[in-house]
């Protein structure tokens, strides 16, 4: 039997960066258990084969453009989903970018590039979203954020800026919403293998150092995040906001020896 306290059954949830990725899989284990899923990227034809693969016979996922930098589409986003559907239940805020090299090597256009998508369309998107949610006193939002949320990682800095400030939006949010019944964490995710990070991960010395550093002894995979944000989206986190919740197999949790012990 399901229990509805874990249950987004019914939920009308929408999935911004959700062609591919940790997106693509949060949105197929929402479409899963009984919820409207709206997943949003910037390609049309890549977001229509996704909501294709991971739709279920009886509940289809759909597909709406838009690119999180650009205001205008976030707006017009929002409204056409509150159109279709009068709510949004849950906002999955994933769409983000990265882009390696050191502090003294970014452009101005690298550095506006990754702020604009990763925390000023975050942000707007949460923004809109939210207004709606306010309105009707309820909903919920996860914010992907990062291990670079609490300390940066080296060569990623306007990344982790950008993940540093996510957090921050979060706590924000949650502190200003909480009144109306809206309420707003983070799911950081640990080093989980996709295709923003395979390149970094092919190679075999990076795994062997993840894998001293991760007591469970393994990257992630996609799939290990949706348990954490159904759960953030349920009944089940009734009393939780604000919180940057890590699922990094507990990377975070403290620091390995170079030795065998
Ligand atoms: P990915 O590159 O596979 O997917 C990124 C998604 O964001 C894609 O669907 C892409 O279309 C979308 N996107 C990018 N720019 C966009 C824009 N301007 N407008 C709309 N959508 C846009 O990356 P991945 O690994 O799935 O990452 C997803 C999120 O998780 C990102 O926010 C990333 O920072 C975060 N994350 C990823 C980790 C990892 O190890 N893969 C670890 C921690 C956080």
């Amino acid at each position: 039997m399901a229990d509805a306290l874990f249950s987004v059954d019914g939920q009308i949830a929408l999935v911004s960066g959700g062609s591919r990725g940790i997106g693509r899989e949060l949105a197929r284990g929402f479409a899963q258990r009984g919820a409207k899923v709206i997943i949003t990227g910037r390609d049309e034809a890549t977001l229509e084969r996704t909501a294709e693969e991971i739709s279920e016979s009886d509940n289809a996922v759909l597909p709406m453009a838009c690119d999180v930098a650009v205001i205008d589409d976030v707006e017009k986003l929002v409204a056409k989903v509150i159109d279709a559907f009068g709510r949004i239940d849950t906002l999955l805020n994933v769409a983000g970018v990265n882009k390696r090299q050191r502090v003294e090597e970014f452009t101005v256009e690298e550095y506006d590039f990754i702020l604009d998508i990763n925390l000023k369309g975050a942000f707007w998107m949460a923004r809109e979203v939210g207004r709606r949610m306010i309105e009707r006193r309820s909903g919920t939002q996860i914010h992907i954020d990062s291990l670079n949320t609490s300390a940066p990682l080296k060569g990623v800095l306007p990344y982790a800026m950008s993940k540093a400030g996510l957090g921050m939006m979060t706590r924000g949010m949650a502190s200003e919403w909480g009144e109306f019944g809206v309420r707003v964490n983070a799911l950081a995710p640990g080093f989980i293998l996709t295709d923003m990070t395979q390149k970094l991960w092919s190679e075999s010395k990076m795994q062997a150092w993840a894998k001293v550093n991760t007591p469970l002894g393994r990257l992630g995979e996609v799939d290990d995040l949706v348990g954490t944000a159904l759960f953030l989206a349920s009944p089940a986190s009734a009393f939780m906001t604000g919180q940057v919740v890590y699922v990094d197999g507990g990377i975070t949790a403290g620091t390995a020896w170079p030795i065998d012990l």
